[in-house]
């Protein structure tokens, strides 16, 4: 890896991520989260402190060291045991390549909803999954 996706994206990354509009969706979707929950992609760890404390277990998958360092400092005071993994949903046998629908129900979940849109901000950066499944 190079510099700009060991030092740089990930700071970028947290930055965006840290956008208000996106403390809502957190707000709104992440105390859903039951049981034993896969975060693939956690990034610099904001949704550990929206979790609920009945969850179990959190485990956060991400592929930047920089940014899984992040996560470790982030206050989580609802979200119990947290481990965190160094890796790629890929190298774990998740192909994020797929459309939604196919990644959710191949890992045997049924939707309950799904909703599509646009947040604010730039186009192509701002299409949103929202929504929630259990397992079948
Ligand atoms: C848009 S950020 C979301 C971060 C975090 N979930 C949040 O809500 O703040 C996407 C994250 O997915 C990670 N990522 C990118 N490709 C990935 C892959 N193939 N497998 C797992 N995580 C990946 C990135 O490093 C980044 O932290």
């Amino acid at each position: 890896m190079g510099i700009y996706q060991e030092q740089i994206l990930p700071i970028l990354i947290n930055f965006s991520m840290r956008q208000k509009n996106l403390a809502a969706c957190r707000r709104r979707v992440v105390p859903a989260a039951q049981g034993r929950v896969l975060e693939i992609g956690i990034g610099s760890g904001l949704n550990l402190p929206f979790y609920s404390p009945t969850v179990q277990q959190v485990i956060g998958l991400d592929p930047s060291p920089k940014l899984l360092a992040m996560a470790r400092r982030t206050e989580r005071p609802g979200s119990g045991k947290v481990e965190f993994v160094e890796g790629s949903a890929e190298e774990s046998g998740c192909h994020l390549n797929r459309a939604i629908g196919v990644l959710i129900e191949g890992a045997s979940f049924q939707f309950d909803r799904l909703e599509t849109g646009y947040m604010r901000g730039p186009k192509p950066m701002t299409f949103m999954y929202e929504g929630s499944a259990r397992p079948r």
